[in-house]
């Protein structure tokens, strides 16, 4: 900032009164990171100002003020990113919505409008209060409606009823100039033109920040299942994946795990992983209106789980059990983040799953590095670990990386599937999209925001 924090700081209490103007640094320091292993997180900057506006008003004032000024905004969600999306890396603001967490749910549209500041928790809770669900499950229900957005958030629950943007129907957004734009509403049809809203899903709050969303629920659903088929051989589990979509019973999640990641992840949160048979696992989520037709789901995917080799299927029927499974699901990353050092999430075409998967059993080989491999294999989007040996970064990390995505990318896929871009993939982008597709991006980022102060740094290099 060429202008002094402390006369910034001044306009800025102007606008959303100074108990809202954060800028001793030990009053920020949460917002200073996310949940990016320490090793490969990018630093703060040293002179940032936190601020937490209350409405969208507020949010236009700030950022047309900072527009004029030229002050970088990073806005933040709740931090549970992976890739250092939303650090503050250059001086200037750090934008938390947080105090605008408002819901309300209107039950005959089926469809909540949440302020960008709310948790998912907050929204899980308000649509299962009206008798709805809101599927989508990215592991952390600390995570705020904002951010979800700006990262189109995957997670375990995505096969049935898809990604975030499955599920944002309208969206209100500050533009860098300060104007707000609302864009959709509670409907299922739009064809008005260009979609702006379909480009700012995802867009790691390059764009403009988001201030609310029209988000689409579903049904309660009256029966829910949780699967566990355990298998004594990695490929028999990945054979299994599409031959249960195929059977037409579509599950909520379909997760592949291995016994190894599952007990280290449960006794991280001292409980135990209730199946001990069968190295690799699917963990299989099935919901629908009735017991029967559930139970009836069940039975298709045992028959599919037994052609192809798997053991005996457990289920977990009781809601707290359904939920520890998915909590230990859940907290594989949390246990292993303390020895790793990045993890990936390369998407493939479903059939190439196990293709992937062989590809990074060779690398692992060649290179003598434990790679713990998991994921969301219904959308054939595998996480991959890389860890630290002996407590250091290995020093062929970035061979091992680059030799993952371009397996990646040969079998059909993308570098990223799930956590996006943010500050670590910035390099590798330009290697994977034509130099005409990233123009078209850098192009677009000019429109929205001419003076580069939305999330500099991040998606595209600085500059
Ligand atoms: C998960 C996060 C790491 O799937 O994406 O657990
Ligand atoms: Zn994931």
């Amino acid at each position: 900032m060429t202008r002094k924090i402390d006369e910034v700081a001044e306009i800025f209490r102007g606008i959303i009164g100074p108990e809202w103007v954060i800028t001793e640094r030990v009053y920020m320091e949460s917002y200073l990171r996310d949940e990016t292993p320490d090793v490969s997180r990018p630093p703060a900057a040293e002179n940032l100002i936190l601020l937490k506006p209350s409405s969208t008003g507020e949010v236009s004032e700030i950022l047309k003020a900072a527009n004029e000024m030229r002050i970088p905004v990073f806005p933040v969600g709740g931090r549970t990113g992976l890739v250092g999306g939303c650090i503050p890396t250059e001086d200037g603001i750090i934008l938390s919505l947080e105090r605008m967490n408002r819901i309300d749910v209107d039950e005959e549209n089926l469809m909540a409008t949440a302020e960008a500041g709310a948790t998912l928790a907050d929204l899980i809770g308000a649509a299962d209060e009206a008798g709805l669900f809101f599927p989508l499950h990215p592991g952390d229900e600390g995570a705020q409606i904002g951010g979800l957005i700006s990262t189109n958030a995957g997670g375990v629950r995505a096969v049935k009823y898809g990604v975030m943007r499955n599920y944002v129907k309208g969206l209100e957004v500050v533009l860098a100039t300060g104007d707000v734009l609302n864009l959709g509403g509670p409907l299922i049809k739009n064809n008005m033109g260009y979609d702006l809203m379909d480009l700012i899903i995802g867009s790691e709050g390059t764009l403009c920040v988001i201030t609310r969303a029209v988000i689409k629920l579903y049904p309660k659903s009256g029966c829910s299942v949780t699967l566990i088929l355990p298998y004594d051989d990695r490929s028999d589990a990945i054979r299994t994946v599409p031959s249960i979509l195929r059977s037409g019973v579509i599950p909520l999640a379909i997760e592949y795990v291995e016994i190894k990641e599952l007990n280290k992840a449960a006794e991280h949160i001292g409980d135990e992983w209730p199946v001990q048979s069968g190295k690799a696992q699917l963990i299989i989520i099935l919901s629908g209106r009735s017991e029967d037709e559930v139970y009836s789901a069940c039975e298709v995917i045992s028959e599919v789980a037994e052609e192809n080799n798997a053991g005996e299927p457990i289920i977990a029927e009781t809601r707290d059990e359904q939920e520890r499974i998915l909590r230990i699901r859940s907290n594989i990353y949390t246990a292993l983040k303390a020895e790793m050092v990045d993890i990936l999430d390369i998407t493939v075409p479903m059939s190439r799953l196990g293709d992937l998967m062989n590809s990074i059993d060779e690398t692992s080989r060649k290179y003598g590095v434990y790679l713990p491999v998991y994921g969301h294999a219904g959308d054939g989007n595998l996480h991959i670990h890389l860890m630290k040996e002996g407590g250091e970064v290995p020093e062929n990390i970035g061979e091992v990386k680059r030799e993952i995505y371009d397996a990646g990318v040969r079998l059909g896929g993308v570098i990223t599937g799930e956590h996006g871009i943010g500050h670590l993939r910035i390099g590798e982008l330009d290697r994977f999209i034509s130099d005409k597709e990233l123009s078209l991006m850098r192009e677009i980022k000019r429109i929205f925001d001419p003076n580069n102060i939305l999330n500099p740094g991040k998606i595209f290099p600085r500059g």
